[in-house]
């Protein structure tokens, strides 16, 4: 077992508020959650893109894209580090996995909001404790819960990765909101009716929200 106790926390010499003045806006993050096929990739670089034409500096983290990378597959990293550090560290679709997943993006989307930047990340992140969890790191006012309501039947449809079909075939086991839970919050900082709406009209309820609560001027 290796020691692990000897790591001091560095206080940084840049405030928040230096960083923050400078860009003009908060940092924050704003964190989608739904299920698959809801919108939320969707919503969350729509935003991006309303945002960076407003000269405002955000970032999305993506599921897709982040489970390629920082949380890769067992089967994606034992080409490169070995089948023991493949399957240590190497992230699936069970609970403890989800689980896993969404304690290292709320790490980095935190690292992104303190550096000031408007962190968006677009992940089912089914199970309310680990999303309450990822809240509990961050400042009041500072994680913002964005519940993409999009009922099962529409996202079924929609099935744009064909993996609803799958799922119902039994190919794909342990699919959210089939044969694995989908955890509604509870009290969202908003709720946006995808199935109902345009992306347009629903970034604009998020950008209200974010000028509401003085993390941008526009
Ligand atoms: S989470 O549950 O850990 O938050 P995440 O958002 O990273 O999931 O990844 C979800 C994406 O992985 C889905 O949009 C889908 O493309 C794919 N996927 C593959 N297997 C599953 C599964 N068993 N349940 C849900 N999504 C899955």
């Amino acid at each position: 077992m290796t020691n692990d106790t000897n790591v001091t926390w560095h206080e940084h010499q840049v405030a928040r508020s230096d960083r923050e003045a400078m860009k003009g806006h908060k940092g924050c993050v704003v964190w989608f959650t739904g299920l698959s096929g809801s919108g939320k990739s969707t919503l969350a670089n729509t935003l991006d893109h309303r945002l960076h034409g407003h000269r405002l500096h955000s970032a999305v983290l993506d599921g897709d894209n982040v489970r390629h990378a920082l949380n890769a597959s067992p089967s994606m990293l034992r080409s490169v580090h070995g089948d023991d550090f493949a399957e240590r560290f190497g992230l699936g679709f069970s609970a403890i996995d989800r689980e896993e997943n969404i304690r290292r993006i709320g790490a980095v989307a935190q690292l992104f909001s303190q550096a000031g930047i408007i962190a968006l990340t677009a992940f089912i992140s089914p199970y309310r404790q680990d999303r309450d969890r990822v809240r509990a790191t961050m400042a009041p006012g500072e994680f913002i819960e964005v519940f993409v309501d999009t009922p099962i039947e529409i996202c079924e449809q929609r099935d744009p990765k064909g993996l609803y079909k799958k799922a119902r075939a039994g190919e794909i086991k342990g699919f959210t909101g089939i044969d694995d839970p989908y955890e509604q919050p509870l009290s969202p900082e908003l709720t946006l009716y995808a199935g109902q709406k345009s992306p347009g009209e629903l970034v604009d309820e998020v950008i209200q929200y974010l000028q509401e609560r003085e993390i941008v001027r526009l």
